[in-house]
């Protein structure tokens, strides 16, 4: 495969890398790439370090699923993007709206993002700290920490995150901010928010979950990212795929090529970009599939890990610029 991460260095960017799941660890194949610093210099964990399997019962933490890439991913010099400290999704079964009181939550809140910024103190260059808090509206997503706590739980846990490890990276991350719009420009406000209130807060982070041939073009990703980077943060792109509506076709994966180019380049001139990573390289990882159902083909690796056209014109743009 080509070298990626070394391209995106020699292009000025901090990294190129992927998210990488735990089922996956025992594929060769696939390790080969995914642990290949050349290739990828930069490592999240896909699933290992959410609630549900960090703390299973309340009090209890296991770190054992996120380890198991975080160490791989350091023993092979890569840094890593971890994720994520709060989301409405993947929360062990104790923790829903009702259970708690106000005060509850917020100490069950405030020591869960103790416990597990601490467990990694020193291993992550950035953390997601809340992930995905906005409707498409840009309002606040009804989850148990909104119902329970208010909307001030979001400074809650970037101040939490920011005592248990004050070098580590802060992010806000989110899908369908890639464009301005009313959910960017929410985005920004918890950004402004925050910095309102004098707590720590680095950088937004852009998902970009696409679909080939309806991707925000690439001029609207500067302007969104320009707009980011206005309020002094920095900016990365998270979690990069491109799914094909199938049956797929030359075409269609021509276009998924020029889509994931775009959003590469975007990143590669916006000098606060830091990096890109793709939410797994590899099609039978993709989370696509079981989720969108009829569409699929979303990474830069086919099921015979044979690379696709998008690695051929990422690394172009990462040589051209
Ligand atoms: O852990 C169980 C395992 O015990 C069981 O055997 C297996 C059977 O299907 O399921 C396993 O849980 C799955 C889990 O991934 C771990 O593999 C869940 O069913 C599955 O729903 C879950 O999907 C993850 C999804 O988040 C959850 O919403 C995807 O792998 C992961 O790629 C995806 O990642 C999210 C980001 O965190 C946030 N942004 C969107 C992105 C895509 O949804």
């Amino acid at each position: 495969p080509a070298d990626l991460n070394d391209l995106a260095k020699k292009a000025g960017k901090m990294y190129f890398g992927t998210a990488v799941d735990n089922p996956q660890l025992d594929d060769k194949q696939y390790t080969d790439i995914a642990f290949n610093k050349a290739v990828f210099g930069q490592v999240t964990p896909a699933n290992g370090q959410k609630y549900m399997y960090t703390e299973r019962s309340r009090g209890t933490y296991s770190f054992v699923e996120g380890d198991a890439v975080v160490d791989k991913a350091t023993a092979a010099g890569q840094l890593l993007r971890c994720h994520a400290l709060l989301w409405y999704q993947q929360l062990p079964n104790w923790l829903t709206t009702g259970n708690f009181d106000n005060a509850t939550l917020i100490t069950i809140v405030q020591e869960h993002i103790t416990a597990e910024v601490q467990h990694y103190k020193g291993k992550c260059y950035a953390w997601d700290v809340v992930n995905e808090a906005l409707n498409e509206d840009g309002t606040m997503r009804k989850n148990v920490f909104l119902d329970t706590i208010g909307p001030s739980y979001i400074p809650i846990a970037f101040a939490a995150a920011a005592a248990a490890d004050p070098d580590v990276k802060l992010y806000y991350n989110d899908y369908n901010i890639e464009n301005p719009g009313a959910k960017s420009t929410g985005a920004a406000n918890i950004v402004k928010d925050l910095q309102a209130r004098k707590i720590k807060v680095d950088g937004v982070g852009m998902q970009a979950h696409f679909i080939a041939g309806s991707s925000p073009s690439y001029d609207s990703q500067l302007q969104n990212m320009k707009n980011f980077i206005a309020l002094g943060v920095e900016v990365a792109y998270t979690e990069l795929d491109v799914r094909i509506t199938l049956p797929n076709s030359a075409e269609k994966t021509q276009q998924q090529a020029t889509d994931y180019a775009n959003a590469v380049k975007a990143c590669v001139v916006t000098e606060k970009c830091v990096g890109i990573t793709v939410w797994d390289f590899w099609d039978p990882a993709s989370w696509v599939p079981s989720t969108f159902k009829g569409t699929g083909d979303a990474t830069l690796f086919s099921a015979g890990f044979e690379a696709k056209p998008a690695v051929a014109s990422i690394a172009q743009v990462l040589q051209g610029t």
